[in-house]
């Protein structure tokens, strides 16, 4: 079976500049994943994806605070839920433990991407009415 893509589509695109750059990054850390296969990386690249993901859910965190979106506590619960599962991925992954990689590497692809299509565009909408709003 071919595997499915794991990079940034178009589809993904939220409109906001700097969310979609982040984004990006993220989903560029995925097609790494979709190459990295020595079990070696893999501790490395997951490390790296728990780095990236606080500083990009931070960032989301700071915005949603800014514009008082209203369903910022449980968008924020979700963030740190995916935090603590990526970290114990990547403690798994260094004890030995982490079995499937292929599925994981999907797991957290699917999960981020679903994200983005039900969570970031909530409050990214809101965000833009917001704007527009103000422009009136
Ligand atoms: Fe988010």
């Amino acid at each position: 079976m071919a595997e499915e893509y794991l990079g940034w589509t178009e589809e993904l695109r939220t409109g906001h500049t700097v969310i979609d750059t982040q984004h990006r990054l993220l989903f560029s850390i995925f097609e790494t994943m979709e190459k990295q296969i020595e079990p070696a990386e893999v501790g490395a690249i997951l490390n790296e994806l728990v780095h990236y993901a606080e500083t990009h859910f931070r960032d989301e965190e700071l915005l949603m605070a800014q514009i008082g979106f209203p369903g910022m506590g449980d968008h924020q619960r979700l963030h740190h839920r995916m935090l603590s599962e990526v970290r114990t991925l990547a403690e798994e992954h260094s004890r030995g433990k982490l079995s499937d990689w292929v599925r994981t590497k999907r797991y957290l692809h699917d999960w981020l991407r679903d994200h983005i299509l039900k969570e970031d565009l909530a409050y990214i909408r809101f965000e833009i009415d917001q704007r527009k709003s103000k422009d009136l």
